[in-house]
């Protein structure tokens, strides 16, 4: 049987094969009809270990736009899982079930450790505060449709840039296509991890730190807004002395140009004043609906067997050596192998991407 191709990490699929899905995504966007039952007779499971809207109605739409059908749980506490059943046990029997498994868990390198053992194609929708990189899809099919290029950007990224996801897949990404620059907009607190700033250098791109909006509104032609992550931080003070900071008014819209298009993977808190939402520069209502469409073209892709991905675990497995991250999926889900890519003096968790200095 031939191994299934799963999404874990956008990063594990060439360039080439994203361009494919988003092109995908625009011809159904243009001839939905077409589409309408690409995936009759195939199943879905979603799987969510943790709140969604948009992404698993997306998904869930997207599958019964093609013809397919749903099977799943948005509740873990509904299923076995409120047993003490395991990952492995719970998304081994699911893709026995389903054609084609969505997973989002809170746990950093979740879907990966699923993937391992899966015996249909895994999606990571979300895997903690780690990668997310359907919502990329989603992100790049909005910047091809809205800006018609996915090159020489000036993006900026402004909020909770330690934990959220969506903001480490998407600088991954935008990383690969030439001539993109990034300012990233935080409290010294909530920086990008230092690997995804790696990541962009060593892609050969530049990246600018700021501490406020208003300085780097100017210089951009795309603002990518996050709420503050509420649901990762170690104490309720800690949350409160952030969640404030950052707030895009029409006063500040008037610090950029006519061309920037604000973008927000939602849920929005308090980050976009609700006045903004009739500025036309605003398009993260339109960016969701993209969503679904580049959802219908990965699903067709994946089962049609039009992608390829890398191994899962490329790295070494090290048994004496444990991820030092506490919400690492290793440390919750013992039985994983603990496998690192292993840099001189510098082990790489391949579940979190967390690093261990030996
Ligand atoms: C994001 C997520 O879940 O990471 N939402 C989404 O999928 N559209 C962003 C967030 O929760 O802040």
């Amino acid at each position: 049987m031939k191994a299934p191709t799963h999404l874990i990490d956008l990063n594990d699929v060439t360039v080439s094969q994203w361009n494919s899905i988003i092109k995908l995504a625009h011809d159904i966007m243009e001839s939905p009809m077409v589409y309408a039952g690409a995936c009759r007779g195939k199943i879905m499971g979603t799987l969510f270990y943790e709140p969604s809207t948009r992404t698993q109605m997306s998904f869930q739409t997207a599958m019964l736009r093609l013809g397919g059908g749903i099977i799943g749980f948005d509740n873990p506490s509904t299923s076995s899982v409120a047993k003490g059943e395991n990952l492995k046990d719970t998304t081994k029997i699911v893709s026995e079930y389903a054609d084609i498994l969505v997973m989002r868990h809170y746990l950093e390198g979740s879907s990966k450790a699923a993937a391992l053992t899966a015996d249909c194609p895994v999606i990571n929708a979300g895997d903690g505060g780690h990668l997310h990189p359907t919502q990329t899809l989603t992100d790049l099919l909005t910047l091809s449709e809205e800006k018609g290029r996915l090159t020489d950007l000036t993006v900026g990224f402004c909020g909770d840039l330690k934990n959220g996801r969506t903001v480490h897949s998407l600088l991954k990404a935008l990383s690969c296509y030439e001539g993109n620059k990034f300012i990233l907009i935080s409290t010294p607190e909530l920086k990008v991890p230092t690997y995804i700033k790696d990541y962009i250098s060593a892609s050969g791109k530049t990246y600018e730190e700021y501490n406020t909006l208003e300085e780097a509104l100017p210089k951009l032609d795309v603002l990518y807004m996050t709420r503050i992550q509420r649901e990762r931080f170690a104490s309720p003070e800690e949350y409160e002395a952030q969640k404030d900071v950052y707030c895009l008014d029409t006063e500040k819209m008037k610090l950029a140009s006519k061309e920037l298009i604000v973008l927000h993977p939602l849920p929005r808190v308090d980050e976009i004043a609700v006045e903004v939402d009739d500025d036309p520069r605003a398009l993260y209502f339109k960016q969701a609906n993209y969503g679904m469409y580049v959802r219908m073209a990965l699903i067709l892709s994946m089962l049609d067997f039009k992608m390829t991905c890398k191994p899962l675990l490329r790295g070494e497995i090290v048994k004496d050596v444990t991820c030092t991250n506490p919400k690492c999926i290793c440390n919750t889900e013992k039985y994983l192998p603990h496998s690192f890519r292993r840099s001189g003096d510098v082990l790489e968790c391949e579940y979190c991407d967390s690093r261990i200095l030996l």
